[in-house]
Parts: structure tokens; sequence; C-alpha cells
């Protein structure tokens, strides 16, 4: 399926296309056969076809993608530091190979499997999406992945699953933070409501910039939802455990005034300590103008729906 997006992307710079055009042969070579390119997923509005020549449609004017060297060095990973700039270094120790990936709970097939067989399993294609951390910094990022909802499918989930539960890998060895005991309870714990998890836009990212996913941007497979604050999207993914009720995540234990279950970006509803009304995309520079944060970053159209009955006015 086909999912696009009007691109009303904002960002600093635009990512030459032939360098890009390149990148994309060598990751097909470079990933293989489970590698299809049907298409360009820029998020447009659903039931829009795309253009036979997506990709060139996307780099009109107004779409711009963050440059990928900003996007791999400046990381928020607390396994691994509590600056942007470690996990870059830091995260190269992490052992992503094998990796098994687990998907239990309220579903009728189980599965535990390597993450290879899981992806011949999977269409990889790219999905430019904007990326919206809750501390107010934003990037447009071309990942590589799949829609959630079509590994979930696999699993056939019973009608009792309400809630989906993510897991980050447990490496202390690996991860210095995680082996402190520092800051967060580990592993790192997320979640999304069952029709969140199954929405189109919710992706298993596995690569970004035509390439396999770097290390500290969450490899080898990390969670996608570009209408959520950036917290919401896990990394270094290893169970998926479909559950009657929420889970407890991480960032909503450690204050959950501050980071809600839901998070949904809203420009409305500040944080506690500061504004969500505007956003510094990255690259952009001290003097250039904030961009406007936009509800659900943008993809108001796709995902407003699963909110009709919730008072948006609150941070959830
Ligand atoms: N996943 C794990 N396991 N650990 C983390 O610290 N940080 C989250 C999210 N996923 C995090 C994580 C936060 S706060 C953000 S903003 C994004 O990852 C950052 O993703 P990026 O480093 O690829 O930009």
């Amino acid at each position: 399926m086909i999912i696009k997006t009007k691109t009303t992307i904002a960002s600093s710079e635009i990512t030459d296309q032939q360098i890009f055009l390149q990148r994309r042969k060598v990751v097909k070579a470079l990933l293989g056969a489970p590698l299809a390119y049907a298409g360009i997923h820029s998020g447009l509005a659903a039931g829009q076809t795309a253009p036979s020549n997506a990709l060139a449609a996307h780099y009109q004017a107004d779409s711009t993608i963050t440059p990928a060297n900003l996007v791999k060095n400046y990381n928020n990973y607390y396994e691994f530091s509590l600056t942007k700039e470690q996990p870059a270094t830091l995260a190269q120790s992490l052992r992503i190979d094998p990796w098994t990936i687990e998907i239990t709970g309220e579903v009728e097939r189980p599965l535990r499997l390597d993450l290879d067989d899981v992806l011949k399993l999977q269409t990889v294609q790219e999905y430019v999406y904007r990326f919206r951390c809750v501390e107010a910094w934003s990037m447009v990022v071309p990942w590589l992945g799949f829609p959630l909802a079509s590994l979930l499918k696999t699993v056939k989930p019973l009608s009792s699953a309400q809630f989906v539960k993510f897991t980050s890998v447990d490496q202390p060895e690996a991860m210095p933070l995680q082996a402190n005991n520092t800051m967060l309870e580990w592993p790192y714990v997320e979640g999304l409501r069952i029709d969140e998890a199954l929405h189109p836009l919710t992706l298993l990212a596995t690569g970004l910039y035509g390439e396999p996913l770097s290390k500290q941007n969450g490899a080898p497979i990390r969670l996608v939802v570009p209408w959520k604050y950036g917290f919401k999207s896990i990394k270094a993914v290893v169970k998926i455990e479909l559950l009657k009720k929420a889970p407890l995540t991480t960032w909503n234990k450690f204050a959950p005034r501050d980071y809600g279950f839901y998070a949904n970006v809203n420009p409305n509803v500040p944080h506690p300590r500061w504004s969500q009304a505007s956003e510094r995309p990255l690259g952009s520079h001290f003097f250039t103008p904030r961009r406007k944060t936009e509800l659900f970053n943008g993809y108001g159209e796709q995902v407003a729906a699963l909110y009709r009955t919730m008072d948006l006015s609150h941070f959830f």
C-alpha cells in the first residue's frame, strides 16, 4: 500500500538528489532480495496514489531532508550517554548480529525469529517522515522499513489485544548507563494502543538514508511513530507483546506529567518546562526562525480520527 501525505516539510538543507539516488542503488545491492522499492513514501493522504516518479516528486520545493551526518551525530540514546554526541561512538559496541525478535501475548501464533528471517517476510521500503523530539528539535528522515502492522498480522492478534508493549535490548556489557542503572529503569520500554500500532504510518525501521540503520539510531530495528514525540520511537527492539492493558512505559513511569503515554505532538499543550509551539529543525542556523510545530506533527489527516473521543487540550 502506498501512503503519502502533503509534504509541508520544513528543514534547513536539501540533500542532493543525485547523491541520494546513488545511495539508493548502493543499498539495493547491500540489503539484497527482501528490499523492494515500490516507491518513496512520504506520508501523503491515504487513498492518494504515488506519482510514477514519486522520488522525483518528493524533491519539490517544500520537501527537504535533514543531512544524514546530523541525524547520525545528534542522538538520544540514554543507555549509552546523557549527551547527544556520545551515542555515535559508544553505541558501536552494541552486538546486533544475531538478533532475535519475540512477539508474544494476546496472539494466536506467538513468534520468536531471527531478524533475518523476519525480514525475508517483509517488504522494506523507503518512508520519508518528519520526526519531532519532545525537547523541541526536529528532523526529516528517509527511513527504510515496513509497517509494524504487516509483522503483527503474521502472529494473528486476538480481539483481546488492546495495547502493544515494546522492549529494547538488555545488553549492559555494551551499554554503560544501563550497567550503572543510571537515570531510567532498564530495559527501555514503550507502548502503543493497538489501533496506533496497526496504523499504516507506524513503522519498524531497519535503515535510513539508503543504508542499514546505524547503531546510534536504533540498529538493527526500531519503531518509528511520526505523529508522536520521539521518545515513543523505541530503538533496538527485541520484544513485542500484545496486551489487554496499557503497559507502564519508561518515560511515563519516570515523570508522568512530563511524558504522557500518548505523547502526540501538540503545539497547543506545553511541556511543563517549555513551549511546544515551535521547533528547531536540526542544522538550522541560530538566526533562522523556528518552525511552527503542527498538531500530530503534520499527520493529522491520517491519524486525527484515532483520537476523536479524546480531549486534546491535555498532554497525554
Ligand atoms: N530508545 C531507546 N532504547 N533508548 C533511548 O534512550 N531515546 C528516544 C527514542 N528511542 C531512546 C530510544 C528519544 S528521547 C528520541 S528523541 C529518539 O529515540 C531519538 O532517535 P534518534 O537518536 O534516532 O534521533
